[in-house]
Order: C-alpha cells, then sequence, then structure tokens
C-alpha cells in the first residue's frame, strides 16, 4: 500500500472499513453547538447520523463520537496503546502531577496508587463523616419554603472530600472551603481551554487561577509537612495519610509537586459532581411521589436497594458528565466497521447510551426499579457509564455512591420533601458537570 493510501483509508484502505458520516454544517457552526449547545446538537446529530458520526469541535478538532453499546464496549476494552489520553484533558487545570494527564505505564503506576484509598475499609472510615456534614448543613434548612439543594450538596461534598482527604478539620481546611468554590466556577468552563503564554495570563482569567494555585500550594504544603511529621501516621484512616505511605513500584513515594496537583485533583473532581448528582436526585424525587414514598418507608425499616436503584437511575437519567473521551494512537484503529485514523479524538456520549430504548425501555421515564430485583442493583458496562469506563474509569466511582446513598438516607430520615407537578428542571452545562438549572429546587418539612 502507497503511503497515500495509508493516509486516506476512506478511500482506499481495506475494503469494508469506512469513515463514520460526518456531520456536514460549516466547522464554526459546528464549533459553536459543541461549546454552547452541545446536548441538543449532540441530540440531532445522532438523530440524523446515527451512533457513530464526526464532528470537528473546537480543542478537540476530528472527534468521532460514538454511543453504540457495542463500539462502546470496543473503546472501553481497547488497549492503552491503541487509544490514549484525550488531549486537552484536566491536566490542564490540575497540573502535570494529576492522574489527569498521563498516560500508559505512568497512569497505570498512578492509579494503583490511587484507587485503593477509594475503596473498602477506608471508605468505612468516612461514614459517620458524610453523615455529621449532612446534619451539619441541613440543621437549618427552611420548612416549607422553596430552596435550591445544589449549594447544601455542594457544602457537604467539599466538606467530605475535605476531611477524607486531610482528616482533622483546622485553620487549613477552612481556608480550603473559602477558596475552592470560586476556582471551581472559574475553572470548569476553561476546563479544556489552552492556557495562554505565561505573559499574558495576568491579563486574563488565568490570572485567578494563577492566585488559587499559589494559596492552595500554601496550604496544602502545611497540611503534607504535619501530617509527614505526625508520629501516628501509619494509624491515620485519611487519603493524604494513605498516599503519604504509599510506595511506587520502585518502592519510592509520590514525588512531592504530584502530590500537591494530586490533592487539587481529588478534591476538585470530588465533590461538584456528586453535589450535582445529588442536587438532580432531589429533583427527580420531587416529582415522583411513589418512588419516594417507597424510599421513605424502606430508610424506616433500614433497608437499602430502592436507595441504591434510586442514585444508579438518577445517574442514568440525568448524566452530569455527559462525555468522555480519549485519541487513537495506532495507524488505524478498527470500531466495528468504521476505520478509525491515527490522532483522532474518540468521544464515547454517555447520555445517549443512557436513553438507548433497547437497553433501557422507556429511557425517559425515571424508573428506579429497573436497578431492582432478582439481578441485584449493580447497572452492568457499556450500557450504564455514569462513571466512564475501561483503564480510566472514575476512580470515586465507589465513594460517590457511597457518599450519595448515606447523604439520601440521611434526609430522608430526617426530612419530608414535598411533591408536585412541577415541570422538569432544564439542565445547565458548566463546562464539566451538567447541572439543574434551578439548582434542584424542593420544599421540606422536618419529620418529627
Ligand atoms: C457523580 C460523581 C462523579 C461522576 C459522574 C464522575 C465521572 C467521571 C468520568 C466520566 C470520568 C472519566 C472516565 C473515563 O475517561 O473513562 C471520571 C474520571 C475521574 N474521576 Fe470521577 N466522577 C464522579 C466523582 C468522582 C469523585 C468523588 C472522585 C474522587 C474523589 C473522582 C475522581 C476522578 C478521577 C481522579 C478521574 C480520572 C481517572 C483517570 O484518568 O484514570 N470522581 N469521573
Amino acid at each position: 500500500m502507497t503511503d497515500t493510501a495509508m493516509a486516506n483509508p476512506c478511500e482506499t484502505a481495506t475494503p469494508n472499513r469506512l469513515n463514520p458520516p460526518r456531520v456536514r454544517s460549516p466547522k464554526l457552526v459546528q464549533g459553536v453547538q459543541f461549546a454552547f449547545f452541545r446536548r441538543k446538537a449532540m441530540r440531532n446529530w445522532t438523530k440524523r447520523h446515527g451512533h457513530i458520526f464526526e464532528v470537528n469541535v473546537p480543542f478537540f478538532g476530528q472527534s468521532v463520537v460514538v454511543s453504540d453499546p457495542a463500539l462502546v464496549r470496543t473503546v472501553c476494552t481497547a488497549s492503552a496503546e491503541e487509544l490514549v489520553n484525550i488531549q486537552p484533558n484536566l491536566g490542564n487545570l490540575f497540573g502535570p502531577g494529576s492522574v489527569f494527564g498521563f498516560d500508559g505505564t505512568r497512569h497505570r503506576d498512578r492509579r494503583r496508587l490511587l484507587t485503593p484509598a477509594f475503596h473498602g475499609p477506608i471508605l468505612k472510615n468516612f461514614e459517620k463523616v458524610i453523615q455529621d456534614e449532612t446534619l451539619r448543613e441541613s440543621a437549618n434548612w427552611p420548612e416549607g419554603q422553596e430552596f435550591r439543594t445544589l449549594e447544601p450538596m455542594n457544602r457537604i461534598t467539599l466538606n467530605v472530600i475535605l476531611r477524607t482527604i486531610f482528616g482533622a478539620d483546622g485553620p487549613e481546611l477552612e481556608e480550603l472551603r473559602e477558596i475552592v468554590p470560586p476556582f471551581m466556577k472559574i475553572a470548569q468552563p476553561l476546563a479544556f481551554v489552552p492556557a495562554p503564554p505565561f505573559w499574558t495570563r495576568r491579563y486574563s482569567p488565568w490570572r485567578k487561577l494563577d492566585d488559587f494555585r499559589k494559596a492552595f500550594d500554601r496550604i496544602v504544603s502545611t497540611l503534607i509537612a504535619h501530617a509527614a511529621a505526625d508520629p501516628g501516621l501509619s494509624e491515620r484512616a485519611d487519603i493524604l495519610a494513605f498516599l503519604l505511605r504509599g510506595r511506587r513500584d520502585d518502592k519510592t513515594a509520590m514525588p512531592r509537586r504530584d502530590l500537591i496537583d494530586e490533592l487539587l485533583t481529588l478534591v476538585c473532581a470530588g465533590h461538584e459532581t456528586t453535589a450535582s448528582a445529588l442536587a438532580w436526585t432531589f429533583e427527580r424525587l420531587r416529582r415522583h411521589p411513589k418512588v419516594l414514598a417507597e424510599l421513605m418507608r424502606e430508610v424506616d425499616e433500614g433497608g437499602s436497594a430502592l436507595r441504591r436503584a434510586t442514585i444508579f437511575e438518577s445517574l442514568r437519567v440525568r448524566s452530569v458528565v455527559d462525555v468522555f473521551g480519549r485519541r487513537v494512537s495506532s495507524p488505524n484503529f478498527d470500531l466495528g466497521e468504521w476505520r478509525i485514523p491515527d490522532d483522532r479524538t474518540v468521544l464515547v456520549r454517555i447520555s445517549d447510551l443512557h436513553e438507548n430504548p433497547q437497553i433501557f425501555p422507556h429511557p425517559e421515564q425515571f424508573d428506579p426499579y429497573r436497578f431492582c430485583g432478582a439481578k441485584g442493583t449493580k447497572p452492568a458496562a457499556p450500557a450504564w457509564l455514569a462513571f466512564g469506563g475501561g483503564a480510566r474509569r472514575c476512580i470515586g466511582a465507589d465513594f460517590t455512591i457511597a457518599e450519595m446513598d448515606i447523604v439520601l438516607r440521611t434526609v430522608l430520615q430526617n426530612f419530608r420533601i414535598q411533591t408536585d407537578a412541577a415541570a422538569d428542571e432544564k439542565s445547565y452545562f458548566r463546562g464539566v458537570a451538567h447541572i439543574p438549572k434551578l439548582g434542584g429546587r424542593v420544599i421540606v418539612n422536618r419529620r418529627k
């Protein structure tokens, strides 16, 4: 085969291998639709072209968007050599030592250090922290008055992740509580925007990110120094202690610079997404009196199966993260009957998978019972992919489910949520997470 043929597989490569259908509108139009009306545009493109198509969008360039379950399985099970990290990625925001920016063996090694921190016995230690934070935050909820749940949920999940990572509360956590929310607000829309050259940064929104970063590094360096000097480090249950004790394959500790980037990663990735998922759950429950009544009955009887099913269903029907991506790093990557050329971005569209009527009958309906029953409550990949899939699947997935479960349980034990026929809240895209546009409003009354 000639070089030209290699470079243009659509025309002359292996028979039966084609490029996916391409969105034909001008690049600028595609870009604007992707940036500002992403869900609607994706839905329209899927309607027109099917569950695999190609778009040309800002920052990611030529990108294949896929939501056919069999093809998504191929993406999730591809080797780390064939499909590498998407560019740009959240490493932009969290620094070069963040797991979000890594690839290959470096990525595998880092995950080996991080993943155990969010599983099993370590998770168990934080049940009480989550319950305490929920009780503290909800102590002054107004009765009989509509309010947004998103901000209270954000405060709960931020406090939980800070205490989970750093352990005991103190003045440093107080400072972090002050500086992280404004950072998240500015950072999310810039998450995938390439940073401008250093000398122009102080005239752009990146200046605020740089100021935040200086403050974060200072505070976290103090916390690391305290932890490293703690004679009780080996008994501590927090994630910082776990990471300080952890050793890589070559028996060395994670470099200090990487540790700070990673702690920022976990603080930021680990709270607003969960808060948005909780706000969506309240938004759904307000409109589903039967499910809510069953959940109340279950909580009073000490059960949890329907509550967990409700969490899975809420994450299905209102995906907080809509898309995850990879980049082809092989001369040709075969995706079903399609051939995807080197260096192309592949975007998996989670919400379209979750709306597939062949897998989820009446997908628009909020029906937690679809995750109850003989097979247990755990939904299966690749049909349900709220946390992504394969080698880069979300590290905090189990932590999130456990946290949502305890927050919901605590709220249901203490409050009655009023139900009504309010119109569904629309989705608003913050740059990474999709949130309920009105903040997941509810009216509650305290249970006697
Ligand atoms: C509702 C809550 C959450 C959702 C919907 C969510 C979703 C996701 C998704 C879709 C990915 C990309 C997966 C992929 O590329 O295959 C991801 C990655 C990641 N998430 Fe989450 N996440 C949530 C909560 C959390 C929490 C609580 C933490 C940590 C405490 C966390 C830490 C991470 C990290 C570190 C990665 C990068 C993994 C890697 O690149 O190897 N996330 N998450």
